[in-house]
């Protein structure tokens, strides 16, 4: 069975030993909301805090960073990481009905620079089926991390600088018939790819008319933060690609925002009333939040899941101890939700893969159960994305929690 995905890949560069207080980062720091310097623990894009700092962003980041390469480079964005993870779960296996295997496929672009080619050996490296990477003649896009482990009396804290790129140069046109053709296609975090994003109605409905499950991903849509500050977010340029999601995941503050709601379990229920299948709104520690319309849902397309009431599950608790226990295992949060995400396409295509017609009746709290104990263990990785010294590790290494996690459910 194909399982295919498309949305935001990219390359994170991550800055490990950084000082916040030294007076070159104090002077790229923001003064204000909105003004465009760095903010602890939040994101910018280069270009704002190239006006912020009246200088090219290369120069600011050599005053900030010094001339060094950073200390990490790693897979990121929501869609590669993602796929990534499920590639790994799915990589070697058979379908429950004992005759089909699994190709994972990412459609991404990268540019015509060192930072795509970088992108480009991570990539390869990863048991994806042939890869489709598409090459745009600009810049790739780029996130350079920069952590300072002091900050905040030790606590440690990191600011994001985001470059943009190729992803914005990523057209709807640029996915052949070919990505159609697949069981499950999952697009991730295309807030970053603009227009993808834009088309994502069609985009849906294409995928689900040749029959595929379909699934959705967010991220943070900084677009629409700057274009329509504290505006509600949308999906689809008509905001109307619900009824042709099968399953949407966000955490908290993207569920949100794209529905306009104040809490959690009512962003849920709108998500279903606009013809969502099903909704996983995660929170961090907190639990994550599930519900499903079941086979009659507003969307119009019978719904793929059993009818399932707001429920919630709490995190792994196998991963806080075993931090708790061996502090230098702790990596960092970056990509719990994307791991989550990967660990549920991974456990989709299982359950649909052989099925005839539109799949039906399936459990989404048992689909969950895997995807929990796979975001929690991003917290053991720097970064999201975990690079196997064999086909299987990270699956074997993810056994135990998933054992432990169903027996802290009972
Ligand atoms: N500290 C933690 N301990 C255990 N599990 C965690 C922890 N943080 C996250 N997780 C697991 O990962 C899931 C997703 O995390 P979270 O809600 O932080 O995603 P996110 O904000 O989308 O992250 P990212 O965008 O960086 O991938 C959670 O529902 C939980 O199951
Ligand atoms: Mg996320």
């Amino acid at each position: 069975m194909n399982v295919h995905g498309t949305g935001c890949g990219i390359l994170d560069c991550i800055y490990a030993n950084e000082d916040f207080s030294a007076p070159p980062y104090r002077a790229a720091m923001s003064k204000k909301p909105g003004d465009g310097g760095l903010t602890p623990g939040q994101l910018v894009f280069s270009s704002a805090l190239e006006t912020f700092m009246g200088r090219p962003y290369d120069e600011v980041l050599a005053s900030l960073a010094g001339t060094k390469l950073p200390d990490t480079r790693n897979l990121g964005g929501p869609s590669a990481v993602a796929l990534a993870h499920a590639a790994q779960m799915l990589a070697g296996k058979t379908a429950r009905n004992g005759k089909e295997t699994f190709a994972v496929r990412f459609y991404g672009v990268r540019g015509n620079d060192a930072t795509g080619g970088a992108m480009e050996q991570k990539l390869v490296s990863l048991p994806f089926d042939n890869l489709r990477l598409i090459r745009k003649d600009c810049p790739s896009t780029r996130v350079d991390v920069l952590s300072d482990p002091s900050y905040d009396n030790g606590s440690g804290e990191r600011t994001f600088v985001y470059r943009r790129g190729a992803p914005d140069e990523f057209y709807p046109e640029d996915l052949d018939a070919g990505f159609f053709d697949a069981g499950l296609i999952a697009f991730g975090g295309t807030a970053l790819t603009p227009h993808l994003h834009d088309s994502l109605t069609e985009l849906l409905k294409r995928s689900r008319q040749n029959g595929a499950v379909t699934l959705v991903n967010l991220v943070y849509d900084y677009r629409s933060e700057i274009e329509h500050p504290g505006q509600k977010w949308k999906l689809g340029i008509k905001d109307d690609a619900y009824p042709h999601i099968d399953l949407l995941l966000a955490d908290q503050e993207e569920a949100l925002k794209t529905s306009g709601k104040v809490t959690a379990e009512t962003a849920a229920a709108w998500f279903l009333d606009q013809g969502c299948g099903a909704v996983g709104i995660t929170r961090g520690r907190q639990p994550l939040l599930l519900c499903a319309a079941g086979p009659e849902r507003a969307g119009g397309t019978p719904g793929i899941f059993t009818k399932t009431e707001l429920i919630s599950m709490p995190v792994c608790e196998e991963v806080n101890r075993e931090l708790a226990a061996h502090p230098e295992k702790r990596g960092d949060t970056t990509g719990c939700g994307d791991n989550f995400a990967g660990m549920v396409i991974a456990e989709l295509a299982e359950v649909i893969a052989g099925t005839t017609g539109r799949p039906a009746g399936i459990d989404l709290r048992e689909i969950c159960i895997p995807a929990v104990a796979a975001g929690g263990f991003a917290c053991f990785i720097v970064g999201g994305t975990y690079y196997e010294k064999e086909a299987g590790e990270k699956r074997r290494l993810l056994e135990p929690y998933i054992r432990a996690y169903r027996k802290q459910l009972g």
